[in-house]
């Protein structure tokens, strides 16, 4: 059994002013445990509203959604959610602060969460920053100490929604590099949002790609059963998972853009 399962999921978005927006309807997809799934499309097709029922911040219209057999009944600590953008530091905490702020919750003893802090804080390129206070951190920062705070919490799955997108090219590439080397040690389930067709190829073991919307679903998915020697920009393989993914998506970026003219 897929660790989590979407089936036939819809989501209608309720207008105060009573029109109703259908942004996914009949989205289905099984993820394995242990998988790295990324997620692809158009902007508004629909995806974070995607990412945002698997951790459940929002109910399903229909359908239903299941983790490990058993359907979700709100956000948990075994989904760790990165947020797109990077607004969700405590601001009136250090770094630091924010990153032990789950251990705290949990009661982990002062020493052992302070140590994993700063090993999380140091494997996203922020050593001797974690004294800072989020006002006095930059954009790209700010979302590296997010993303330090979610992993050590240590959840068995990670939602990602567009993680990496305020990053320069040079701190994108190492945090994918620690990204990846991190799930494969530690084996979690991964739902990663990107419109980047170069990072999913890097980081994905299957590419979905959705429709423009209204209405979502996924397109199509496409299996990466590259090999770290192949997981390289000028590889044959790589351009060629690139070129299918590309081929899946350039007609959606046409509709999307036809209907928002
Ligand atoms: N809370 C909401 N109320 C009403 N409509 C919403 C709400 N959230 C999202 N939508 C609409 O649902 C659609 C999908 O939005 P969503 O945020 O899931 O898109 P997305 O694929 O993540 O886009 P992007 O790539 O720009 O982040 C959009 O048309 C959006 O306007
Ligand atoms: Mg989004």
């Amino acid at each position: 059994m897929a660790l989590v399962q979407l089936a036939q999921v819809g989501k209608v978005y309720r207008s105060l002013k009573g029109s109703d927006y259908v942004a996914v309807r009949d989205f289905s997809l099984d993820i394995e445990a242990g998988e790295f799934f990324c997620l692809l499309g158009t902007s508004g097709c629909g995806k974070t509203t995607v990412l945002n029922m698997v951790a459940g911040f929002e109910t399903v219209s229909a359908g239903d959604i299941r983790i490990g057999g058993k359907p979700i009944a709100g956000p948990a600590a075994d989904r760790g959610v990165v947020f797109q953008g990077d607004d969700s530091l405590y601001g009136w905490l250090s770094a630091l602060g924010n990153v032990e702020f789950g251990m705290r919750m949990r009661g982990v003893p002062r020493a052992e969460r302070e140590q994993k802090a700063r090993h999380y804080i140091e494997l996203v390129g922020l050593k001797n920053q974690e004294h800072k206070h989020p006002s006095e951190l930059s954009g790209g920062m700010k979302q590296r100490i997010q993303i330090a705070r979610v992993l050590a919490n240590e959840p068995q799955m990670l939602l990602m929604d567009e993680p990496f997108a305020a990053l320069d090219a040079h701190t994108r590439a190492d945090m994918q590099r620690e990204l990846k080397r991190i799930c494969a040690a530690t084996g979690k389930t991964v739902l990663f949002i990107t419109h980047d067709i170069d990072e999913a190829t890097i980081l994905a073991d299957r590419i979905g790609v959705m429709h423009a919307g209204p209405a979502s679903k996924l397109k199509g998915i496409v299996p990466v059963t590259l090999g770290e020697a192949e997981r390289e920009r000028t590889h044959d393989n790589f351009v060629a998972v690139y070129r299918r993914v590309h081929e899946l998506i350039r007609d959606e970026v046409a509709i999307a853009l036809q209907r928002t003219h």
